[in-house]
């Protein structure tokens, strides 16, 4: 029995031998250092007992004689500062500390190991400059150092290129999110002839692009996004000539894209200049970069024409060439080889004609984008051969027939987001039976475009629908009662319209609107595109819009339904400029989630209700030109309100504390004298005269990008 046991435990020590034979006492020792540093260990100390071998201690890993060769501890909680004393383990190759919460410096032994081939310190708080203590004579010449990746700390000052001189293995950098200042660094590729991967993006890098990058012969990826940097692309850049990705949007670039030498950039999959300060044409040149996928040279100061070349470059996938001064006729442009291009948007230029046909070929088009330009003519019936296409945007152009539009696009199975508003001016809104369909639809915008009719039947039958936008037309008649059978719906928009009749009760039954849910189905995916509802406001998924009703600027009549009390979860409510009265209803102090509520120019009497000072994110009220009476609550977010949002409620008052007696008084709004009110009918004239200026500038200028 223990002859046996120990021969077995024999047969066992020797075959674990001839694994591993156990670390060494001064690697042990090194290690346990490093757990000294800790301030929160997570349980590791647990882990690492004195009395076991180190090999098997939990993220390391050995050679076959016992010494560390990796030291794995990535997402483990661990906080406190990284131990110079890891530099001592003499094998480590590997050394992988991302995603916990180190703090302080990253000790220069580790970037001067002469052994350590991949350090990885991402995600951490790292914030002390990596300055290695040079000493003269002794480190190798020769370190290893493959891959360093410390992006993602908060890594402050100026690179400190003198690391990197004796560097001459490293491949891979990945700077990215920290606070580096100063110059990019480029002495990489004088010590490193393989360095391929430089990735910069997100720090405070200014000046110019160092015309030493163009030394590194092997670099394939070179990411400098949301830096300072200024200045035109160097020559000297284009001799790079391995780069497969670069990438340089948001900063501060200036001047053009050389067509003479983008062409030595033979391997270029990925360029993009997005919201720079460039200047120029695409050059034709372009056509001879036949691997490129993705273009994107989104806001800039670009202009000409669409290089027919551009049709030569047959793997584009994605073309974004948003808000620049590009022209001429869309149609020249011959689209029809570009059978990969999934993306293309060209919102915000000054492209005329019509849609090219050839567009039409691109049958793997998910997303497009025309918006904002000068386009004009009828949808053709073949954008149905776009079996893939989810989203079409082609609002602010002179587009016209929309009946012929709906029919042609309620077909599309895939379509969810719908853009088509300031087109169609004039017509009338299509309301025959045979538009059904759009059985996908979530996003539809046709705003701005003057339509007459009714809100159309046909719009109940989509039960996707999360954001119906139908502002500013003409349309008349009542809100439909069947408006809660979208049970999708999350914000509608039909303010700026003729419509009349009461606030139905159908509204106040919004199942979407009544829960905080979001329905079961709601696609919380990416947009193909954000979508822009203002200029400056910016969606990238559907959920992230408000809820909100916004029927202002009607003829609306009736009451306010104490019934909008169900509506818990709406954000922005809007009933200005209508005709409606009675009382301010208190139910609407129940809406916790509201940020916006604008009952202005209407004929509500009675008091404001108390309580509206217990909604504490409504940053946006308005009630003036009324005929409401009483005080202006106090306290919350009504101590924000300006005195804008009271007047015009010739009996409205304000309360003030007396600061000397404690006590409270009222006293009205600055209200008008009988003398100024003779002023104001004057004003009031003006100010409408005004504010229809004001409006349709707005709409011209602010809007112009919204798609
Ligand atoms: C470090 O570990 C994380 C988490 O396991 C992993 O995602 C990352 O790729 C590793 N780093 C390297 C350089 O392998
Ligand atoms: C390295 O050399 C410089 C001058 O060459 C000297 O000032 C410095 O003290 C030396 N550093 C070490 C660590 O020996
Ligand atoms: C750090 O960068 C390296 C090289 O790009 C990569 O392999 C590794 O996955 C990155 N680490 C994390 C946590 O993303
Ligand atoms: C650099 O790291 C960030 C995460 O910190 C990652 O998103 C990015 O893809 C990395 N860059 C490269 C080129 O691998
Ligand atoms: C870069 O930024 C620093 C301040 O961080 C400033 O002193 C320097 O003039 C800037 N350089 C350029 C070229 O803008
Ligand atoms: C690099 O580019 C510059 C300017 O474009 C050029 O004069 C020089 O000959 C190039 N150097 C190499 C090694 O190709
Ligand atoms: C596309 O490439 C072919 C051959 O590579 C060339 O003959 C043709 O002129 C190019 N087309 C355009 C529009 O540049
Ligand atoms: C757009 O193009 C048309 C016709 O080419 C031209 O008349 C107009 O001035 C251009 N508009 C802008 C804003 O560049
Ligand atoms: C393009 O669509 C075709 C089918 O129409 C499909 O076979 C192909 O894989 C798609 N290509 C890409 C790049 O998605
Ligand atoms: C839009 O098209 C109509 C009819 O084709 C035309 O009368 C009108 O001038 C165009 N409007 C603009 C702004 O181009
Ligand atoms: C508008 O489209 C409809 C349906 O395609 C068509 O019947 C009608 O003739 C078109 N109207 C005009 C003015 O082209
Ligand atoms: C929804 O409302 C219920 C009850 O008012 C609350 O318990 C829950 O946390 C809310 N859910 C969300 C996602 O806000």
């Amino acid at each position: 029995m223990t002859f046996i046991g120990l021969a077995l435990g024999t047969l066992l020590l020797l075959s674990m031998a001839s694994l591993a034979s156990s670390c060494n006492e001064q690697e042990k020792a090194s290690l346990l250092q490093f757990l000294t540093g800790l301030s929160q260990d997570n349980g590791l100390t647990a882990l690492w007992k004195n009395d076991i071998d180190c090999c098997k201690w939990e993220g390391v890993s050995c050679s076959g004689d016992g010494a560390v060769v990796e030291v794995s501890l990535a997402s483990r909680g661990l906080q406190g500062c990284i131990s110079p004393s890891l530099g001592d383990l003499s094998n480590l190759q590997s050394l992988n500390l991302s995603c916990n919460s180190f703090t302080g410096s990253l000790p220069s032994e580790l970037l001067t190991s002469s052994s350590i081939v991949v350090l990885d310190v991402s995600f951490n708080q790292l914030s002390r400059v990596l300055q290695p203590q040079e000493s003269n004579s002794s480190v190798t010449n020769n370190r290893p150092l493959q891959v360093l990746n410390i992006s993602n700390n908060l890594f402050t000052g100026e690179f400190p290129s003198a690391v990197w001189e004796k560097t001459s293995s490293l491949v891979v950098l990945n700077a990215s999110n920290n606070q580096f200042r100063g110059l990019i660094p480029s002495s990489f590729c004088i010590s490193s002839l393989s360095f391929a991967v430089l990735d910069l993006t997100h720090n405070k890098f200014n000046g110019s692009i160092p015309t030493g990058l163009g030394k590194c012969s092997a670099l394939r990826l070179l990411k400098a996004g949301y830096n300072s940097l200024s200045g035109p692309l160097p020559d000297e850049l284009f001799n790079a000539s391995s780069l497969e990705y670069l990438s340089f949007p948001n900063n501060g670039l200036q001047g053009v894209i050389d067509g003479a030498r983008i062409i030595n950039l033979k391997n270029l999959c990925h360029l993009d200049l997005g919201n720079n300060m460039l200047i120029g044409k695409i050059p034709d040149s372009i056509g001879q970069l036949k691997r490129l996928q993705e273009l994107r040279l989104s806001r800039n100061n670009m202009s000409g024409e669409l290089p027919s070349a551009l049709s030569n470059c047959t793997d584009l996938v994605t073309v974004n060439l948003k808000m620049n001064k590009f022209s001429g006729e869309l149609n020249n442009f011959n689209f029809s080889n570009l059978i990969n291009l999934k993306i293309l948007d060209l919102l915000g230029n000054n492209f005329t004609g019509t849609i090219s046909e050839s567009i039409y070929s691109c049958s793997n088009l998910t997303a497009l984008r025309l918006s904002s330009n000068n386009l004009h003519g009828q949808l053709s019936p073949r954008i149905g051969e776009l079996k893939s296409l989810a989203f079409l945007s082609l609002s602010f152009n002179n587009f016209t027939n929309i009946t012929n539009a709906l029919r042609i696009l309620k077909n599309s199975s895939t379509l969810t987001t719908l853009i088509i508003g300031n087109n169609f001016k004039g017509e009338a809104m299509p309301e025959d039976e045979t538009i059904a369909g759009f059985q996908n639809l979530q996003f539809l915008s046709i705003s701005n475009c003057s339509l007459s009719g009714k809100i159309p039947l046909w719009l109940s039958k989509l039960k996707k629908l999360q954001v119906l936008l139908l502002s500013t037309n003409h349309l008349t008649g009542s809100i439909p009662a069947w408006i809660k059978n979208l049970e999708s719906l999350t914000t509608l928009d039909i303010s700026d319209n003729r419509l009349t009749g009461g606030i139905p009760a159908a509204l106040m039954d919004m199942k979407m609107l009544k829960s905080n849910m979001t329905a079961t189905h709601v696609d919380t995916s990416l947009f193909e595109l954000p979508v822009y509802i203002a200029p400056s406001l910016q969606y990238r998924t559907l959920p992230a819009i408000p809820k909100g009703l916004f029927l202002g600027n009607n003829k609306l009549t009736g009451t306010i339904p104490k019934e909008i009390g169900h509506l818990k979860s709406l954000a922005k409510l809007n009933l200005s400029f209508n005709c409606l009265s009675g009382e301010i209803p208190q139910q609407l102090c129940s809406l916790k989630n509201l940020q916006v509520l604008d009952l202005s120019s209407n004929h509500l009497t009675g008091e404001i209700p108390l309580a509206l000072n217990k909604l504490s994110f409504l940053a946006k009220f308005n009630i003036s030109n009324n005929d409401l009476e009483g005080v202006i609550p106090t306290g919350g977010q009504f101590d924000t309100f300006p005195n804008s949002s009271f007047e015009g409620n010739p009996k409205l008052r304000a309360i003030m504390v007396n600061p000397l007696y404690g006590s409270v008084e009222a006293s009205a709004v600055p209200s008008l004298s009988m003398e100024q009110a003779d002023r104001r009918i004057t004003f009031v004239f003006g100010f409408c005269a005004f504010f229809g200026v004001g409006f349709l500038y707005d709409q011209l200028v602010l809007s112009k990008f919204y798609g």
